[in-house]
């Protein structure tokens, strides 16, 4: 038997054979369409390489491009289980040429791989082509010899096709093949054409059309060609079977759903193991391209693939969590063509087991609900919204599975019921918010929300992405065109981080090619649901409806995620150097720097401060991987991870690991912030400062990446500067600045010393102010500029000794500023006191006050050139005092 993975190999090799460029599946989120949930086809990749907007390498290609179709357009959820054909996940084969070979190169191929090289029987295969298409009908009969009876003309859309109301289209050709008369159903065309027998396997679309709006507008480039092939269905032919969940994929996964469970895989178990097998492919996969459980949007549709085969376990009997423990079988089966699945295996089965044990928990008693509202319905009877709203709101039941539950008992769901209990719970949410005080200009966000649910953000994985214009907000109010000037834009899909949790919004720029121009100067997030872009458009105009390009500026974002994951590492490091009463108190996180403010009582010391700083760098040499995890707030909390006290948090958190010490990781932390792949991408962590916030709260300044480097560089450039001032090497530099302090010091008080000298005439060569009488008694008075006010007593003491009965008045002139002491001797205090003498100096010198002890008291005033006139006062109220005495 041909295995699945032989058969996806040798299309590859067959087509590489022949010229084409073999290239990877894209991821599932599709980057160049926002329109579309998924990729669901193979040559969704290619879009803009067959409209011209974008040219490759090569010309000719082929792919096994993974594809969902669960959402949006298309959308083959609800048939999963039931039939032999439908997927969620599949696998399509395609060959492409982009203006290289047309219709008979494609027919060509087509012919010789299924018929020479897989060796299919001639006489099983039939073809269709447009009913226009003579070309290709000549074709069929030239290449393949087909007789015209198995040529059938097709006059509906069936045989044109368009990959949406926008993009390339054209007339194809269907290869079908025939499973045998056992099974009932007639040729494409013939009124028993819906049965299983005839089988589609290959459709060769000959592109050549552009169209807008369903109408063709212009013909493509050059003609090309877009095949594609379901991997699951040809599979099934090669092998002999006719149920794709008879090939050997499916039955492996089967199996092992059967082997766990301990169920047979087989009659009323059937479909609930295809369920599990199908759901289970295309949660890995979708896990693997980086969409993750959530409410809104592409995590939503995992969210009910997911429950949809959980709920199906249970069925099945399961009493533990069972979709993670299938992982293995999957990745075994699937990991060699897709390695993306086995890097991803560990995410895989923690999120899988994190939504079954979530969801296991209220799935028992909502299935309750749902039996004792089905007790009384019969066949044919429809389940009030009412009840799906609650199944939904209480036990998280997305509305298709409730849908899905109750179809294997012919009852249905009242869709308008369930919608209109939903929107009167949004109606409630929003009056409750504006009871909270908010302000009206919120409305705005409301109604937007309320429309379109909340942005969808794609950043965690890229920068780069396009996203269809849901809304545009001018002076706080909703318009449906903009241009020139200032705008807020809202997509329905972005890459820019809206600003949260301490991290600023994305900035970049926005466009498309028909000549917009913008730029996003900022990222907001009303409502925590929405992305707000502030944006100034340059050029051109921009509509609702529009699809636009959206382009983060990257180095930004890095620099900003690495300042992110450094405040993850500084927290830890804080908490392991101060100890576990250190918590986050607020956090902003820029490009260029960022800070984090936590408890603690008191300053760093300079050793604190280095010990966390190598902590922190000795982390990012090890450049471990970060690691994100989805788990509800409490199992985060529970399993050792920090999380801010007030925050609220949602159903679900995002759980960052980093780093490692003792075999444990060194950071685990709630955050919907964008972080390093790597913890050596944060490349040099440096605290550049430390300080008080307010009691009891410090803030760290610091940097990273290439800030710190410069900020290093500029530093190194101060101390070399001050090396060559000082005519000394860099490690010289902390002992001659030492040296230079000391010797300062020194001369400092030698040139106090000498001025006290000259000015007392002790030691000095100039003149000392010799005593002069002043009502018999001896007076020296004298204004010494530059004496240290400090020096001032001393000075006064010493003249006091040398005149031996006498006063002393001297006054220190210093920037300006003047101080005066005055001191009197033991013998004259009877007579005379220092306080009233002083007062004087200093009513001269235009201060106040003054004083001290009789024999010794000080002043001082502003006018530093008054120094003589206080003397002049000090020396008349001496004389006034001996004439009164
Ligand atoms: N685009 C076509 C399809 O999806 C052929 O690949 O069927």
């Amino acid at each position: 038997m041909t295995s699945t993975n032989d058969i996806r190999r040798s299309f590859l090799d067959y087509f590489e054979g022949q010229g084409h460029a073999r290239v990877p599946s894209a991821p599932l989120v599709p980057h160049n369409d926002p329109t579309l949930m998924f990729v669901n086809a193979g040559m969704v990749p290619f879009k803009n390489v067959f409209t011209g907007l974008e040219s490759r390498a090569y010309s000719t290609a082929a792919s096994s491009q993974k594809c969902v179709r669960a959402g949006g357009k298309h959308n083959d959820l609800d048939n999963v289980g039931y039939t032999a054909r439908h997927h969620t996940f599949f696998e399509m084969l395609g060959n492409f040429s982009f203006g290289d070979y047309f219709k008979e190169q494609a027919i060509n191929h087509a012919w010789t791989l299924l018929t020479r090289e897989w060796g299919l029987d001639p006489n099983r295969l039939t073809a269709t082509v447009y009913h226009t298409d003579d070309q290709a009908f000549d074709l069929w009969k030239k290449i393949a010899g087909l007789p015209e009876s198995r040529i059938i003309r097709i006059p509906t859309k069936d045989n044109f096709w368009a990959m949406g109301p926008d993009g390339p289209c054209g007339p194809c050709s269907e290869i079908f093949y025939d499973h045998g008369d056992h099974i009932w159903g007639g040729p494409p065309g013939s009124p028993e054409e819906d049965g299983d027998r005839f089988v589609e396997i290959w459709n060769l679309v000959f592109m050549q059309h552009l169209q807008e709006a369903d109408v063709i507008v212009s013909d493509l480039p050059k003609p090309s060609i877009d095949t594609g092939m379901g991997l699951e269905r040809i599979a099934a032919v090669l092998q002999g079977v006719h149920d794709n969940y008879d090939t050997d994929t499916f039955k492996a996964l089967i199996a092992e759903s059967g082997a766990l469970t301990r169920t047979h895989t087989t009659g009323d178990n059937q479909a609930s193991h295809r369920v599990i097998a199908d759901h289970l492919r295309a949660s890995g996969f979708l896990v693997a391209d980086g969409v993750l459980p959530a409410n809104e949007g592409r995590g939503y549709v995992l969210r009910r693939i997911m429950r949809r085969a959980m709920r199906h376990a249970h069925i099945l009997g399961a009493k533990e969590p069972l979709m993670h423990r299938l992982v293995p079988s999957l990745v075994s089966e699937m990991g060699a063509a897709y390695p993306e699945l086995v890097r991803a295996q560990p995410l895989i089965e923690a999120t899988l087991l994190q939504e079954e044990t979530r969801f296991r928990q209220t799935l028992s008693n909502g299935l309750r609900l749902l039996d004792e509202a089905t007790a009384s319905m019969a066949e044919g009877d429809t389940l009030p919204g009412e009840t799906a709203f609650k199944l939904y709101d209480t036990y998280g039941f997305p509305y298709d599975l409730t849908e899905d539950a109750l179809r294997g008992h012919g009852m249905a769901v009242d869709r308008a019921g369930f919608d209109a209990a939903m929107a009167e719970q949004k109606a409630n949410a929003r009056a409750a918010w504006k009871g909270s005080g908010a302000k009206a200009s919120e409305d705005v966000w409301f109604d937007i929300a309320d429309e379109f649910g909340g942005t969808e953000f794609t950043g965690y994985t890229s920068t780069e992405g396009e996203g269809q214009v849901v809304a545009l907000v001018k002076d706080g109010a909703r318009v449906e065109k903009a241009e020139a000037g200032e705008a807020i834009i809202l997509t329905n899909q972005t890459p820019f981080y809206g600003e949260s949790g301490g991290q600023m919004g994305d900035a970049g720029t926005l466009g498309n090619d028909k000549g917009l121009k913008a730029r996003v100067d900022d990222t907001s997030k009303p409502l925590g649901r929405l992305h707000a872009h502030h944006a100034t458009i340059e050029s051109g105009e921009i509509a609702v409806g529009d699809t636009v390009h959206l382009k983060v500026d990257a180095v930004r974002r890095d620099q900003i995620r690495a300042n992110h994951s450094a405040t993850h590492l500084v927290h830890a490091a804080l908490r392991n150097r101060l100890g576990g009463h250190v918590t986050q108190k607020g956090s902003l996180v820029a490009p260029d720097r960022f800070r984090f403010d936590f408890s603690h009582p008191s300053a760093l010391t300079p050793q604190e401060i280095a010990d966390v700083e190598a902590d922190v760098n000795a982390q990012i040499r090890r450049n471990e991987a970060v690691s994100t995890r989805l788990m509800t707030p409490d199992d985060a909390i529970a399993a050792g991870a920090m999380a801010l006290f007030g925050e609220k948090y949602g159903d679900e958190v995002r759980v960052l690991s980093m780093g490692s010490l003792d075999e444990l990781a060194y950071s685990v932390e709630l955050c919907g912030g964008t972080h390093v792949a790597a913890t050596g991408d944060i490349a040099i962590f440096k605290i550049v400062s430390e300080a008080a916030v307010s009691s009891g709260v410090r803030r760290i300044e610091a940097l990273t990446g290439e800030a710190a480097r410069q900020w290093l560089v500029a530093r190194d450039e101060r101390l070399r500067e001050t090396a060559s001032v000082l005519k000394a090497s860099p490690e010289e530099v902390p002992a001659r600045v030492a040296a230079l302090v000391e010797e300062r010091r020194k001369l400092e008080r030698e040139l106090a010393d000498a001025k006290k000298a000259l000015a007392m005439g002790g030691g000095g060569s100039a003149p000392a102010a010799g005593p002069e009488q002043v009502g018999g008694v001896a007076f020296v008075g004298q204004v010494i500029d530059g004496l240290d006010p400090k020096e001032l007593r001393g000075a006064v003491d010493e003249a006091k000794a040398r005149v031996g009965s006498g006063v002393v008045a001297l006054v220190a002139v210093n920037e300006g500023r003047a101080s005066v002491a005055v001191g009197v001797t033991q013998d004259l205090l009877a007579s005379h006191s220092a306080v009233d003498l002083v007062k004087a100096a200093v009513a001269a010198l235009g201060g106040q006050g003054g004083g001290g002890r009789p024999d010794m008291a000080q002043g001082g005033g502003p006018e530093g050139g008054k120094g003589a006139e206080a003397i002049d006062a000090v020396r008349a109220a001496l004389a006034e005092a001996t004439a009164a005495a």
